[in-house]
């Protein structure tokens, strides 16, 4: 069959610009044509388009004149409005995890710890409206770019899920290291919230995907969150809290420890961990316990590998794992760690649907229900824990 040919553009030139680039060098099924890269800081824009011999453009509108599809990969504050610009155009666009959330009154010393959470609720229910209704009167679509629905563990899953029928009592399930890196990560103001958000939103939206697939296998519908009772805490803000420099601690006014305990309109049950704690790389996965199956999805890290080294430095350019504080002694390097966290399969999953229509597992719709878990999930913690209802998209 001949490959279509898809325009692409790049807005953003930092750390998910960087690997959204080198798996649209593994999309097999299309021929990808990066057309250039818009970013606000120009001069990482610069060096991130010489690196790598595209051009980069002036504005967002000069990127997407000459694209079909825009990779989103700018904080979350920025993904409502570059999006909702591409849709008007009909355009495609690829939108890095969260979808969207609230970032505040718009004051310089606006603070995460102290407004109503209800206001963050309102607001981002808000803002997935406006992009939903942007979306129902596009040509194009919102992909929404959540490695871990692709990743090849869950998707393991959902076959098992779906051939054998089986209901999913439990999920529990995490994502954590020792601290993002973003500067804008630690402010509430351009994340949208702390880990709850930011890593919550990759087991949780796993859990959400799975139970809308086990839903869908046996009664065509998918089963939705109905509620959700959460707990928040900023332990490296902590007075106590006692530095030695292996964990990031220096978040303005966001959470690095989250619990999300959800239930679905069928009664069963999700818990999802987030943190920013946690030393020995990063920790991503997910528990299912069903009727009649149970299975753990270890994305990272896996034990498809093990070594022994015994010199720190023998391996100071080798890459063994996400987020290691020494590659001294046993470690489980991962072979190919892009493929085991879904980051290829989603690009090429994703221009299957731009050049060819091919049916979306990441929708905007899930992304939604996302956003709308989590908020719901800051209420429920600014009440210490109390129940609060989802609305689902
Ligand atoms: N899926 C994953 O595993 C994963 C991993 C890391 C980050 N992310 C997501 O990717 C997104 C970007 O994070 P990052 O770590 O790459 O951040 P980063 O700080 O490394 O890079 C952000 C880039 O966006 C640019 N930018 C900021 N505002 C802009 C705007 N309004 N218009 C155009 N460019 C703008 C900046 O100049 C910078 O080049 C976030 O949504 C984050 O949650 C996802």
């Amino acid at each position: 069959m001949k490959k279509k040919t898809i325009r692409t553009g790049i807005v953003g030139a930092g750390f998910a610009a960087t690997f959204h680039y080198e798996c649209l060098k593994k999309v097999h099924g299309t021929d990808v044509e990066v057309e250039g890269v818009f970013a606000t800081d120009t001069d990482q824009a610069e060096a991130y388009a010489k690196k790598r011999g595209i051009s980069t453009c002036g504005s967002l509108e000069e990127l997407l004149d000459k694209v079909d599809v825009v990779h989103v990969c700018t904080p979350p504050v920025a993904h409502e409005h570059i999006a909702v610009a591409a849709l008007e155009r009909d355009k495609f666009a690829i939108v890095e995890k969260p979808l969207t959330g609230y970032f505040g009154d718009g004051s310089e010393d606006f603070s995460g710890d102290t407004f109503p959470k209800q206001d963050a609720l309102d607001q981002s229910l808000a803002s997935i409206e406006r992009i939903l209704a942007a979306e129902s009167k596009s040509k194009g679509k919102i992909l929404y770019a959540e490695n871990w629905i692709y990743a090849p563990s869950i998707q393991k899953e959902r076959e098992i899920i779906e051939k054998t029928g089986a209901q999913i009592l439990w999920i529990h399930g995490e994502e954590a290291h020792s601290g993002s890196h973003a500067a804008t990560y630690a402010y509430w103001k351009f994340s949208g919230g702390g880990v709850m958000i930011g890593k919550g939103c990759h087991p949780l939206t796993a859990a959400l995907y799975l139970k809308r697939v086990e839903g869908m296998a046996r009664n065509g519908e998918p089963i939705k969150p109905k509620a959700v009772s959460a707990r928040v805490h900023a332990i490296t803000r902590l007075e106590k809290f006692r530095d030695e420099g292996h964990i990031r601690c220096d978040y303005h006014d966001i959470d690095d420890f989250s619990l999300m305990h959800v239930v679905f309109e069928d009664g069963t049950i999700a818990d999802i961990f987030a943190s920013d704690i946690i030393l020995g790389g990063i920790h991503n996965w997910l528990e299912v316990s069903a009727n009649n199956h149970r299975t753990v999805c270890n994305i990272n890290p896996n034990t498809a590998m093990k070594t022994y080294n015994p010199v720190d430095a023998n391996f100071d350019d080798i890459y063994v794992v996400e987020k290691t504080g020494t590659k001294q002694g046993w470690s489980n390097p991962s072979p190919d760690e892009d493929w085991f966290t879904g980051y290829p399969q989603e690009m090429e999953a994703f221009y299957r649907t731009i050049a060819y229509g091919e049916a979306l597992e990441s929708t905007s719709n899930l992304a939604a229900d996302c956003i709308s878990t989590i908020y719901s999930a800051y209420v429920s913690a600014e009440k210490a824990g109390a129940e609060v209802s989802i609305k689902t998209f």
